[in-house]
């Protein structure tokens, strides 16, 4: 029976993405719905981990894996502080289902007016910008190809940790596309801007070496070695105390847009807040 969450006050939902509209109780997505979009959840306490489960396809995403993915968003319990994602098999995920580009029932609505296919591919990036989220740290651990979409699955994620076989490529253009899973923006953040225009434009493949130089991934492990660099990792952020970690999640994502002064009375605002927690917890 899958979990429903229901937050302290009146049933209120309380996943990162704040839950349904409306204040309606969100639950897990079930087995079904979590097979169906090619995924598997694993609830340990704090940590949730959601595996990329079609080795066959080489972890390939239909439109299902997505909205399984923003169901999970929105219905994370809310003990949970750190979220890993991963894929079973020999790659981190080749992006999208090309079936998706065949047509017919659930393909790709190509004929789509502007509004239709706004609101379209609006669901389908939910499936990511959950991971964002201040309430949760978000680790991708990479290995074998991240293309297209699992590339940009990985930039959603805070933490990216890459064994040594990994390989990153933002395919979309080669494809008539353009990335549209919410990666341009991290990308660019990362990046810069010519950097990401060269990646983009050539559809090439960056190593895990060339990914660490750039910034694109935080740590390199040996291939084999993602298991213990996740323990280690996740270990090491749950050791941070809990709403430190949030509101220095939300100061460091806030940064980049606002000024310094801006910046500056933000951190004033989340120390306030820190010091009288510290205070009050001082006092017992
Ligand atoms: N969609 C559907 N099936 C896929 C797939 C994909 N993206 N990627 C791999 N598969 C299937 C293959 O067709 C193959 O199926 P069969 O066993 O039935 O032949 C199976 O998975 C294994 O694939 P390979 O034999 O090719 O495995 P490999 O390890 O030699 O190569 C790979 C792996 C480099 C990922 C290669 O399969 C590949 O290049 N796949 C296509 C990648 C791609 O172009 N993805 C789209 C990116 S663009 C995007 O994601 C758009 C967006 O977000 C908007």
């Amino acid at each position: 029976e899958p979990a429903t969450t229901a937050g302290p006050a009146g049933g209120a939902p309380t996943g990162p993405t704040g839950g349904a509209p409306g204040g309606t109780a969100v639950r897990l997505p079930d087995e079904a719905e979590l097979a169906e979009g090619g995924l598997r959840l694993e609830l340990d306490g704090a940590v949730a981990t959601v595996t990329l489960a079609r080795p066959e396809r080489r972890n390939a995403m239909t439109f299902a894996t997505w909205r399984a993915l923003a169901a999970i968003g929105r219905a994370l319990p809310p003990e949970v502080r750190v979220v890993v994602l991963r894929g079973d098999g020999p790659s981190f995920s080749a992006g999208i289902d090309l079936s998706m580009f065949s047509g017919g029932e659930g393909g790709f609505p190509f004929g789509a007016d502007d509004a239709t296919g706004d609101a379209f591919i609006a669901e389908l990036q939910e499936g990511y910008t959950w991971l964002r989220a201040p309430e949760i740290v978000t680790v991708a651990a990479v290995h074998g190809h991240a293309i297209g979409g699992g590339f940009q699955l990985a930039l959603a994620c805070d933490i990216r940790i890459a064994a040594e076989d990994a390989g990153f490529c933002m395919k979309e253009p080669a494809l008539g596309l353009v990335p549209d899973l919410t990666g341009t923006k991290p990308l660019v953040e990362i990046v810069g801007v010519n950097r990401a225009l060269e990646l983009c434009l050539t559809a090439r493949t960056v190593d895990a070496a060339e990914a660490a130089r750039l910034g694109l991934v935080e740590r390199v492990v040996p291939s084999g070695g993602l298991d213990a660099a996740l323990e280690e990792l996740t270990a090491q952020l749950l050791a941070v105390n809990a709403e430190a970690a949030v509101a220095t999640k939300r100061l460091l994502l806030a940064a980049p847009e606002n000024t310094l002064a801006e910046q500056c009375a933000a951190e004033r605002r989340e120390q306030v807040v820190r010091l009288r927690a510290l205070a009050a917890a001082f006092r017992g």
